[in-house]
């Protein structure tokens, strides 16, 4: 059975950019693949959280990883520091990694503009450490969003590297996986690019979030002053829109809006009244199981450590092999 690896970084609440994009694809992967779904709480380090707001994301993410669908009896769910055989590979993947490869890496110069009094080794490593992550179980497939293609491709250019170097046909290689054909990048609500954490306020819509939330949101979501012409190209604000709708609306609904705006007779409003309704429907059933699993401190508590120890399982086989395969021997 193939081997299916994949985490979220735990820095705040998951949206629908993380759900839509990720989790919903764990969730039927959980059934068919050997899958690892983890929390990257090193990666988080990053960013430089103290110790409360470290372990209260953390446990935001398995909380929601639970709710929305993720069994811990078909895969297994762990906390990533929960499993030190990550970090012992990602120092060795590291003495492979080139900084003009790291320094190339789209996300690591996005960072270096955003927070450029931050910009720490780790963050310039950032795609060694995720490599390690899917290395660690030699996984072949890893559902992600978009945005993480490019990662993806570092993992097999690292773990390829490992082999040549070696001469062993060790690692796998792994690639981006989501059941539609194409990988996802659902848009914020800000009339720019994708739905994300640090987009700015009121761009993402959280799982977590009440459904007063979620309207007051939507209804101030970017919009345009109206269609001029019939059947014109949508502008981007328009488009991201309909996009959400995509995911969340049925088909008949995108229908009715889109002759509306091909007519030149939309009106806006009613546009994202719908739309708020439709995310108030698909989020309910994980919002309404949220509450009542982060109440639970003993059954997270079983599932991390059952999960630790099934993921360290899993890990210390590789890594007693890559230390062979080295050549780290024993006296
Ligand atoms: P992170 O935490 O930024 O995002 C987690 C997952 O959600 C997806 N995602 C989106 N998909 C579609 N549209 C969006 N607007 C959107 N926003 C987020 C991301 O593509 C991702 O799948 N580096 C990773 C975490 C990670 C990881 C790994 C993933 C660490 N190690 C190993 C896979 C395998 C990250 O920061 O994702």
């Amino acid at each position: 059975m193939e081997t299916v690896v994949s985490g979220i970084r735990s820095t705040g609440n998951l949206h629908l950019g993380n759900y839509y994009g990720a989790i919903q694809n764990f969730v039927k992967m959980q059934h068919e693949y050997n899958c690892f779904f983890f929390i990257a709480d090193l990666h988080s380090l990053t960013t430089h959280p103290t110790p409360d707001n470290l372990h209260s994301n953390v446990k935001s993410v398995l909380v929601e990883y639970l709710a929305a669908g993720i069994d811990p009896d078909k895969a297994t769910i762990y906390v990533q520091s929960d499993v030190p055989e990550v970090a012992e590979l990602y120092l060795y993947l590291n003495m492979n990694a080139y900084l003009g490869e790291l320094e190339r890496s789209t996300s690591f110069k996005d960072k270096v503009r955003a927070h450029p009094d931050n910009v720490n080794a780790g963050l310039l490593t950032y795609p060694v450490l995720m490599a390690a992550d899917i290395l660690i179980h030699r996984a072949t497939k890893v559902p992600v969003g978009k945005d993480q293609e490019q990662h993806l491709e570092m993992a097999r250019t690292f773990g390829n590297r490992f082999n040549r170097l070696y001469n062993h046909e060790y690692f796998p290689e792994p690639y981006a996986f989501n059941f539609s054909a194409n990988l996802v990048k659902i848009p914020g609500l800000d009339g720019k690019g994708k739905m994300g954490k640090s987009e700015g306020e009121g761009n993402a819509i959280f799982l977590s979030d009440t459904p007063e939330a979620i309207r007051k949101k939507v209804m101030r979501a970017v919009t345009d002053s109206g269609p001029t012409t019939e059947n014109q190209q949508k502008p981007d604000e328009i488009q991201n829109l309909f996009d959400l709708m995509r995911v969340v609306s049925t088909p008949d609904t995108i229908a009715h809006f889109d002759n509306l705006y091909n007519t030149m007779q939309i009106r806006y409003g009613d546009l994202k009244k719908q739309l708020a309704e439709d995310m108030i429907i698909a989020t309910a059933p994980i919002r309404e199981r949220i509450n009542d699993i982060a109440g639970d401190a003993a059954y997270l508590s079983k599932v991390a450590r059952h999960g630790a120890e099934k993921s360290r399982e899993s890990a210390s086989k590789t890594i007693r092999e890559v230390r062979e395969i080295i050549g780290f021997r024993n006296f």
